[in-house]
């Protein structure tokens, strides 16, 4: 890990109508560094990651990533700063009526020009490093299959293989998990980590899950309402002070119930 920050956060506050979504989070996260975000459901995760790529833009406060000015980009400069930044949705996002080998290649389209029909159309180097990618995944063998006939770990799989083929410096994945089963989590999470940790990628990954969160990043932030409420190396950090992140939040409710909430998203509605 060097000394340089990767995403420097400063004083952000997104309001959406009266909701206030950020609410003066500064955050800085240094090169090569794993981060979880952890908050309940509402807490402003999915938010501030969409700032980090400028999906959104603030209603007050400042953003560097990589060193660039993130308010001030624009056009090319916007779409090569997004090229650095590798994303990982919960829904993994891919097209399931395509191979796993036409997914993967997606992620390299924002450095071609013109629509592409097919494998053939992309340059042979490219489908070389989509099938490395794709072996290091876990997926080898499996590039003419159906994106949709995969297993769930297998569909967030090619989505990690997909945003390699940007060799992003920073890897987004919000919730990449929340839609897979306990093991099948386990193992994405160590993907993402190992995979991180070699190409010296910085990781920002909102996580429900506390446990797996504790065990995962070197670093967990807590988000509550918008705020910063813990911040901390996951290293030592004791399971009472991660818990407080939901214990404040909604009163009345036990700060266990209210994890639980978080970790079960079919739960949420029954909590709030
Ligand atoms: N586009 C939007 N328009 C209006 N309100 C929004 C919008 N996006 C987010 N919000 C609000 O901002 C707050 C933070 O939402 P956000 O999605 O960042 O939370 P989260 O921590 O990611 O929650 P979850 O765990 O459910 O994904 C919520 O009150 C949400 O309703
Ligand atoms: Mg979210």
């Amino acid at each position: 890990m060097s000394n340089a920050h990767a995403v420097e956060i400063d004083g952000l506050v997104k309001l959406y109508g009266g909701t206030r979504a950020l609410d003066g989070v500064s955050l800085t996260v240094g090169e090569g560094e794993i981060v979880v975000l952890l908050g309940l459901s509402g807490s402003g995760k999915s938010t501030l990651l969409r700032h980090i790529n400028k999906l959104d833009v603030p209603t007050e406060g400042h953003i560097r990533v990589l060193g660039e000015d993130v308010a001030s980009l624009r056009g090319k400069g916007l779409r090569h700063l997004r090229s650095r930044i590798g994303v990982v949705f919960q829904q993994f996002e891919l097209v399931g009526s395509l191979s796993v080998l036409e997914n993967v290649l997606t992620g390299t389209l924002a450095r071609l020009s013109g629509p592409r029909l097919g494998t053939w159309m992309y340059p042979k180097e490219l489908r070389t490093a989509a099938l490395g990618h794709l072996d290091r995944v876990g997926l080898a063998g499996r590039e003419h299959q159906r994106s949709d006939t995969l297993s769930g770990g297998q569909q967030q799989r090619v989505a990690i293989a997909r945003a390699l083929m940007q060799s992003p410096e920073i890897l987004l994945a919000d919730e990449p998990v929340a839609s897979l089963d306990p093991e099948s989590s386990q193992q994405v999470m160590d993907l993402i980590r190992e995979i991180g940790r070699e190409r010296g990628l910085t990781v920002l990954c909102s996580l429900h899950q506390v446990e797996l969160a504790m065990s995962w990043g070197d670093r967990l932030v807590g988000l509550r309402a918008g705020k910063v409420v813990l911040d901390t190396p996951a290293s030592g950090v004791d399971r009472d002070s991660v818990m407080q992140i939901y214990s404040a939040v909604a009163p009345g409710v036990p700060a266990e119930l209210a994890a639980l909430d978080a970790t079960v998203p079919h739960l949420r509605q029954a909590v709030s």
